[in-house]
């Protein structure tokens, strides 16, 4: 199957959408309303959708992810009314939720209408729903007519895609379409809270942050003991999705954190050289204040060529079989959040063996951010 590129170029250069951009999605929804697949911007991450109540299409999002098929898929819609034809319950709770934080990237877990079929669930009974705000996301749901159902538009057990490109990367050959909106603004999948149960529980961290959700619930949401601890073997998670490798880059990855800049670069630089002593090419994702010190860490103890790169979002630094990316300042979670996939898609593309990756901060995105980074790392975390 040849995948359609539909590139909304006067979107990417404004902001806003033309005649033209407008005929191209007409068309990615055309494929989306006839059992299509299609993945397409969102303010997350970029999606892999398909329509949410044809069974067939929901079973070809999961071949085309490779993707087990008891890992439920995320509804998304763009109207409040569509919210009581897909839910079989819809609390106080989840209404003071949904008004706070939809359109956004905030997604809720609920008892399920009849209407939605068990391939879209992974065969529970309860549904993930999310009104994203995206303007292009937004105009391909209404276009299509359907409620649409996008998991993240990777292959599983690959980190997300932010970019059209990776989409291509990952699924040319195996969907119909792909609709080139720009980079995703946050970067890291929505916030998921299950309100199908007593009480909220905190499912995957997000940009609606913990912080927020106390906000609005009035005291600190429960969270599920695997997003604190996603490797202990007997922590189930509640978001089948949770349990999977995920984010994950080719090469093995450490996490460095908890210490100040210059305890934090010392301790990478020495686990690079020894990876690099080792003969392995030696990744390194790291804070703008911690890379300025790592580089002139490896001039004091020789005289490196180093060049400089800049690929899409990612500001690289080559020194000999080091690479070093610089992902922002270490207060600026947001543009950790914004450039982590790309980073660690990145790696895998320069071949790397080894990756030494820099820790946030735990506030706010941070606390999302880290739960990626432990994740594509396998909980592999030194502080310093
Ligand atoms: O930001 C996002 O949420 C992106 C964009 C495309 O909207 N989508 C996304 O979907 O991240 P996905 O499939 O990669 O992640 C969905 C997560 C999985 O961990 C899945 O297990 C969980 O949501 N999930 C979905 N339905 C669920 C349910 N009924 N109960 C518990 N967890 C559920
Ligand atoms: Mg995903």
């Amino acid at each position: 199957m040849d995948t359609v590129l539909y590139e909304l170029k006067d979107y990417k250069r404004t902001g806003s959408l033309s005649e033209a951009d407008m005929a191209e999605l007409r068309k990615a929804a055309d494929i989306l309303g006839s059992g299509g697949l299609v993945a397409f911007p969102t303010e997350t991450v970029y999606g892999l959708g398909g329509n949410a109540l044809m069974k067939d299409a929901s079973r070809r999002i999961y071949a085309a992810k490779g993707r087990p098929s008891d890992n439920p898929l995320i509804v998304h819609i763009t109207d409040f009314d569509e919210i009581e034809l897909l839910v079989a319950e819809y609390s106080d709770t989840a209404r003071k939720l949904a008004e706070a934080f939809w359109p956004g990237p905030f997604t809720m877990i609920m008892p399920k209408a009849d209407i939605v079929p068990m391939e879209t669930t992974g065969g529970l009974s309860t549904v993930a729903l999310r009104m994203p705000s995206h303007r292009v996301a937004r105009e391909l749901i209404r276009l299509s007519g359907v409620p649409v159902a996008a998991p993240s538009a990777n292959t599983s057990g690959r980190p997300s895609t932010t970019m059209a490109e990776h989409c291509m990367e990952d699924l040319a050959g195996r969907i119909e379409a792909v609709v080139d909106g720009g980079s995703s603004d946050i970067g890291v999948e929505s916030t998921i809270v299950d309100v199908s149960g007593d009480r909220p529980v905190l499912l995957r961290p997000g940009a609606v942050t913990r912080e927020m959700l106390r906000a609005v619930l009035g005291e600190d949401i429960a969270v599920d003991p695997a997003v604190e601890h996603p490797l202990e073997k007997d922590v189930h998670p509640k978001a089948p999705g949770m349990k999977y490798r995920h984010y994950a880059p080719k090469a093995p990855m450490v996490i460095v954190t908890d210490g100040t800049e210059d305890r934090i670069a010392d301790r990478m630089l020495s686990i690079a050289e020894e990876r690099l002593s080792q003969g392995l090419k030696t990744g390194m994702i790291a804070s703008e204040e911690v890379c300025g010190r790592l580089i002139r860490l490896k001039a004091s103890k020789e005289l490196p060529f180093m060049s400089t790169e800049v690929k899409g979002p990612i500001l690289l630094y080559r020194l000999g079989e080091l690479l070093i990316i610089n992902i922002g300042s270490s207060s600026d979670e947001e543009s950790w959040a914004r450039e982590l996939f790309a980073a660690l898609r990145e790696m895998d593309a320069c071949g790397v063996d080894y990756i030494v990756a820099e820790g946030v901060d735990e506030h706010d995105i941070g606390f999302a951010v880290m739960n990626r980074l432990k994740k594509a790392a396998g909980g592999n975390i030194i502080s310093v």
